[in-house]
């Protein structure tokens, strides 16, 4: 695959290879004409290609970055006598081969039973340092990731540019989040594997996933050479666990994050959210938090209050509090420029601004007419930044909310005449990311480009941090780069209240998903344009699921709170926000488990089904964790949809039909409903709705749990705002099933585990698809109808309910049902 030859035309070319050796640390160094480049493999399995110009590499990023530092294995070396070289590592963590070819440069990666895993070569720089390297790609490989993309789920035959940008509602080309990580899945049955790749590139990226030769995937950077990881799989939660331990995964959310999120632009004055936050409770629509878009400063002035639309935000936000509504604030980077405006004056004195090449601050336009960039790179101005968000975090909101950041600028004014004028993109390459007094580390804003809005996500949840030590903190990303989940959730941008948009946001979401970013979401009901009460209903049926679920819209269409589109269109609204809120105990679950290993809270089928080729291509359904598959009505008019079931027994959730996959059915889907599906085994922990996290739920926990030889679920629980849990302060256990033939079942409960006390109260088990049964057994004990003791059963159209005394110990529950 690979060629010595330059290519006429072609910027990249391939140098001389003059030699090998191996380092002191277990890696090996390839020396070029001009040009070096390191292979070497991590404990996990992983294998990293560095290349550069010059005769040495850059310094590792990783303090930059705030990751913690890459560590090379041992690996063993062995020279063959046709020149090529063999380097393996054997660990605990991960086990990898790579059968090198030095010239031209070429890894054949392979697991240790000589397994093939991917094949890269044809190392190529340009003039100013970019590289290129290809990767081949087999027949039946499909490549996934990429972050945030349009264009469906697969992205082979693309060709995709990475580079933060607001693309302004045109649905192509690059996008707001840069995440140059991808996952190739090969699902035969028999030898179904995958494995995922990150381009450590800071600046513009391109990836030509087979577009141009279908066999080959060539990724390109335009500068400081190649920093490239390959992670092992062989399954896609092996892939990601591997990648996220790398760039760092989604810390645990506070509760009432993951509630539903009500935003407008804007919601402009506190009589304004004080209505609607009257109206969400008076209608009973489960909500936990108000938006404040960027109508809640003065002039558009990051971290000031406007004094007439705005003027007791702490007694707002307590008063929001006390109704259990948690408020969130617009920030954008752009500072006003405006010599009578302290947070520019400081800024400029202290030199926290990007500068041009001739030492003069940047200025670009953005809301509050021209700005300046704060250097989001440098540790002193995300220190500087982190303390600006005072005058918010003391008024008490709760949440950050970081849009702009890519950082996004246009050259005529977006608001003149509140009517949208045509805009250019600023052109930002000339802009430095140093300050004025050290020049030599001056770096061009293009080459750091994309960790533009990932640095001030870092500085702005450190500001959280600082202010409440001992919460989590929420802080919401439109732009962000590998790793991004570590500060921010993601929320896809300005999207259109159109099916296309509907339909589109689960790809999106799963790729996303798959990019490590497990807290993610798209505006419900759309950002721009009108929305139609029918997708409005489909669309928050749908966003209910989300990770992130935020209903958003812009100042220039019809109002889009739930209630705006009549009682019918409301009320599915409300019963999807309650499934949410009732469902909260499952999600919550998920995102601890992600926290854990880095697992997605959406998954595509694939993910959980690896090995089944039709799973694959499905890209309007999704896993909600391994229990549950969604299958979303994404289509006008349609009041029934063709669902794909892989492998197994499904039960519909509603009316337990059951179905053994893999196969295709047909199911009804009115527009009240949305078509869900519980894998049998499934235990999926449940709740009562509420209408915030601050609410008790009754009952307090519920399992609904659907019969199989055998099922598990770990529950987990903690106070679902601190930090506590980290030190301890949570409950964990362990819940089996296990069902015998002759139509008995049982089910253990595990004791708690860790401190987080449980109080005692009424929990419920929810067995479905459930015989009348001869006799139940509680702990050993027979149980019979309400009121005759601790615990209890009833049964009625084949679910049999038992509610018992719940205080974290242990409890095993019989069936017998005779058949
Ligand atoms: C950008 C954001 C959008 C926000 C608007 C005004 O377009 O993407 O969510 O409402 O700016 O701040």
């Amino acid at each position: 695959m690979t060629t010595t030859q330059p290519v006429p035309g072609d910027r990249y070319r391939p140098l001389a290879f003059r030699g090998w050796q191996p380092t002191s640390a277990g890696e090996i160094d390839f020396a070029f004409d001009g040009a070096i480049a390191r292979i070497a493999l991590g404990p996990d399995g992983s294998v990293r290609l560095r290349a550069a110009l010059g005769d040495e590499l850059p310094p590792d990023p990783h303090e930059a970055l705030g990751r913690a530092a890459w560590r090379s294995a041992a690996g063993e070396l062995r020279e063959n006598d046709d020149a090529t070289l063999t380097l393996w590592h054997e660990g605990p963590l991960g086990s990898v081969r790579v059968d090198i070819r030095p010239d031209p440069l070429t890894l054949g990666i392979g697991d240790r039973h000589g397994e093939p895993i991917a094949m890269l070569g044809g190392l190529h720089f340009d003039a100013r340092g970019g590289a290129r390297i290809k990767q081949m790609l087999g027949p039946g490989e499909r490549v996934f990731g990429f972050g945030e993309q349009h264009g469906g789920l697969d992205k082979r035959g693309q060709r995709l540019l990475l580079r933060t940008r607001d693309p302004a509602l045109t649905p192509r080309g690059a996008m707001y989040v840069a995440i140059p990580f991808y996952l190739v899945h090969r699902s035969d049955e028999a030898t179904a594997s995958s494995h995922g790749v990150l381009l450590d590139s800071f600046g513009a990226a391109r990836f030509d996933v087979g577009a141009t030769r279908p066999d080959r995937l060539v990724l390109e950077t335009d500068g400081d050479g190649l920093d490239l990881i390959v992670f092992p799989g062989p399954t896609p939660a092996d892939v990601i666990a591997r990648f996220t331990g790398r760039v760092g995964r989604t810390p645990r959310p506070p509760l009432w994050a993951l509630g539903h999120h009500q935003s407008r632009w804007s919601y402009a004055n506190e009589t304004q959210v004080r209505r609607v936050a009257e109206e969400l409770r008076e209608r009973g629509i489960p909500t936990d938090a108000i938006h404040l878009d960027i109508d809640y400063m003065d002039g558009y002035r990051v971290f000031t209050w406007h004094p007439k639309r705005f003027p007791a935000p702490a007694q707002l936000a307590e008063e929001m509090r006390r109704q259990g509504f948690r408020l969130v604030a617009i920030v954008d980077p752009g500072v006003k420029k405006d010599p009578d405006y302290e947070v520019y004056r400081e800024g400029l004195t202290r030199d926290h601004f990007c500068t041009d090449r001739n030492d003069r601050v940047t200025t670009l336009r953005v809301w509050p007419g021209d700005s300046v960039l704060p250097d989001f790179n440098r540790a002193e101005v995300r220190a500087w930044w982190s303390e600006q968000h005072r005058a918010l975090l003391d008024a008490g909101v709760s949440g950050i909310w970081n849009d702009m950041n890519e950082p996004a600028g246009w050259k005529s004014d977006l608001r003149l005449g509140r009517v949208m004028l045509p805009y250019r993109q600023q052109d930002l390459s000339a802009m430095q990311q140093a300050p004025p007094a050290a020049p030599e580390l001056r770096v061009a804003h293009e080459r750091v480009r994309n960790l533009y809005g990932y640095q001030e996500c870092r500085a702005t949840r450190a500001a959280l941090e600082n202010a409440h030590p001992d919460e989590r903190p929420f802080v919401l990303s439109r732009s962000g780069y590998a790793g991004i989940q570590r500060f921010a959730a993601i929320w896809t941008g300005d999207n259109l209240a159109r099916w296309p948009h509907l339909r589109e946001s689960i790809p999106m979401l799963l790729n996303l998903s798959l990019s490590g970013v497990a807290f993610c979401g798209a505006d419900i009901g759309g950002f721009a344009l009108s929305c139609t009460p029918e997708l409005y209903a489909r669309w928050i049926q749908l966003g209910a699921f989300y990770p992130f679920a935020r209903t958003h819209s812009m100042w220039a269409k019809k109002r889009q709170e739930p209630w705006r589109f009549g009682p019918e269109i409301e009320a599915i609204a409300k019963a999807a926000l309650e499934f949410r809120m009732a469902l909260m105990p499952h999600l919550y679950g998920l995102f601890c488990e992600s926290e854990r290993s880095g697992a997605p809270v959406w998954r595509p089928l694939f993910y959980e089904f690896p090995g089944d080729a039709e799973a694959a291509k499905i890209e309007d359904q999704f896993m909600l964790g391994s229990e549950l598959m969604v299958a979303p009505v994404v289509t006008r008019g349609a009041r029934e949809r063709r669902v794909y079931l892989p492998e197994g027994r499904w039960f519909a959730w509603g009316d337990d039909a059951q179905y053994l996959g893999p196969r295709w059915i047909r199911v009804a889907a009115p527009l009240d409903s949305i078509p869900l599906f519980a894998r049998a085994g499934a235990i999926v922990p449940m709740r009562g709705a509420v209408r915030h996290a601050g609410e008790i739920p009754d009952p307090p926990l519920r399992l609904e749990i659907f019969p199989e030889a055998e099922g598990f679920a770990r529950l987990v629980e903690d106070d679902g705002l601190s930090l506590a849990y980290q030190r301890g302060g949570e409950a964990t256990r362990d819940v089996r099933l296990r069902a015998h033939a002759a139509g008995r079942l049982r089910l253990e409960i595990g004791r708690r585990e860790g401190d987080f006390p449980i109080e005692p109260r009424r929990s419920q088990l929810r067995f479905h698809a459930c015989p009348r049964p001869q006799r139940v057994l509680f702990d050993g004990e027979e149980l019979g109808a309400p009121a005759q003791g601790a615990a209890h059963c009833t049964w009625s159209g084949g679910h049999l309910i038992v509610a018992f005394e719940d205080r974290g110990d242990g409890a095993v529950v019989e069936i017998e049902s005779g058949a």
